[in-house]
């Protein structure tokens, strides 16, 4: 197989078409998507909903024919076969039998990924434990939260022990532990030196766990990089908390850093640019406070998000509508 540098995913102005129906005209989904995920890295693929990420995963995946453009992983063209058993999928909305338990559907997976029985009997319960479903693998799926059987969706996509996972919304309709617990687990994906590409519509995760992003909206790309490259240096900023301040020093500050003040039970919380930091804190010091904390402020993805999406208005009134229809 052939490997461009590290990239384990090269997708290069991917195009979709679609008819809606029978004399229709044709509808453009994805217009020329390009971007790359480097070995070892968990990529975001961000967008709201319509946007084109399933559309964008199933070209990948070979199981829709791209209109043009070419995708490519580990090396061969996605029309190929060569690269398959390296990789893992769980689709968008996966279904399993509910009266099956996870042992028996780890195992049916396993068998259709061909693994003999004697890698099955070791392999089963060691993928049960490592997505923390080891105490119910003999009960019934039909019994399973929704964040279980979304870890039973990992696991599948795991039998083979893949190089590169693909997750379509593995985060969504799940509650905060659900959606931690798969963090947790796409975070291990990490640190055994698997690649992760990640569909989702929810930033927090990805500002938590991604290392890059791209950011799709209407089948177009609209950023790519890390989240940190998208910002300017005036953009960092760092929330200050300092105890023991002299009353009238919190209005000097304000005045003169700019600094939104604010009193948090005896102590003052100040967020200034990052650069105004070391100044703000000699301030301080020599005043007689006390420095309790300094963190960075990081600028949300969302304010990214929220511009790029922003520059068609009549895209958010669609994806609105959208939301409401989604199921939970
Ligand atoms: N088989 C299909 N035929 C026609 N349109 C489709 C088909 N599949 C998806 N689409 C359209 O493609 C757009 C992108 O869909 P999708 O890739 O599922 O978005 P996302 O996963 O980002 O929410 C949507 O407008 C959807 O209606
Ligand atoms: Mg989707």
């Amino acid at each position: 197989m052939r490997e461009n540098g590290d990239a384990v995913v090269e997708v290069l102005d991917l195009i979709k078409d679609y008819r809606p129906g029978f004399g229709l005209r044709r509808k453009r989904i994805l217009h020329g998507v390009s971007f790359s995920v480097q070995r070892g890295e968990i990529y975001g693929f961000v967008g709201p909903n319509g946007a084109g990420k399933t559309t964008t995963l199933k070209a990948l995946m070979g199981l829709i024919q791209a209109s043009g453009g070419q995708a490519r992983i580990l090396g061969c063209d996605v029309s190929e076969n060569d690269f398959r058993e390296h990789i893992g999928f769980l689709p968008e909305n996966p279904y399993f039998y509910g009266y099956l338990t996870a042992r028996e559907i780890l195992d049916f997976y396993a068998r259709l990924s061909g693994l003999d029985g004697q890698r099955r009997c070791r392999r089963v319960p060691e993928l049960l434990e490592w997505v923390g479903l080891g105490e119910a693998s003999e009960s019934r799926l039909r019994t399973f939260s929704k964040g279980m059987l979304q870890r039973v969706g990992i696991a599948q996509a795991l039998v083979h022990d893949p190089e590169v996972v693909f997750l379509d919304e593995p985060m969504s309709g799940l509650d905060p532990i659900g959606r931690k617990e798969i963090r947790d687990v796409i975070l291990r994906l990490k640190s055994e030196g698997k690649t992760v590409f990640m569909n989702t519509h929810i930033l927090s995760d990805v500002e938590t766990i991604c290392d890059r992003v791209a950011i799709i909206v209407e089948g177009r790309i609209r950023y790519e990089g890390r989240i940190e490259d998208f910002l300017h240096e005036d953009d960092l900023m760092s929330d200050v908390v300092l105890s023991y301040l002299p009353p009238e020093l919190g209005e000097i500050l304000e005045a003169k850093f700019g600094a939104r003040v604010r009193g948090v039970g005896g102590r003052i919380e100040l967020r200034v640019r990052e650069k105004q930091v070391s100044q703000l804190l000699r301030l301080g010091l020599e005043a007689g406070a006390e420095v309790v904390s300094v963190t960075p402020h990081r600028v949300s993805l969302e304010k990214i998000f929220l511009e790029a999406v922003s520059t068609s208005s009549s895209h958010l009134i669609r994806n609105e509508s959208a939301r409401k229809g989604e199921r939970s």
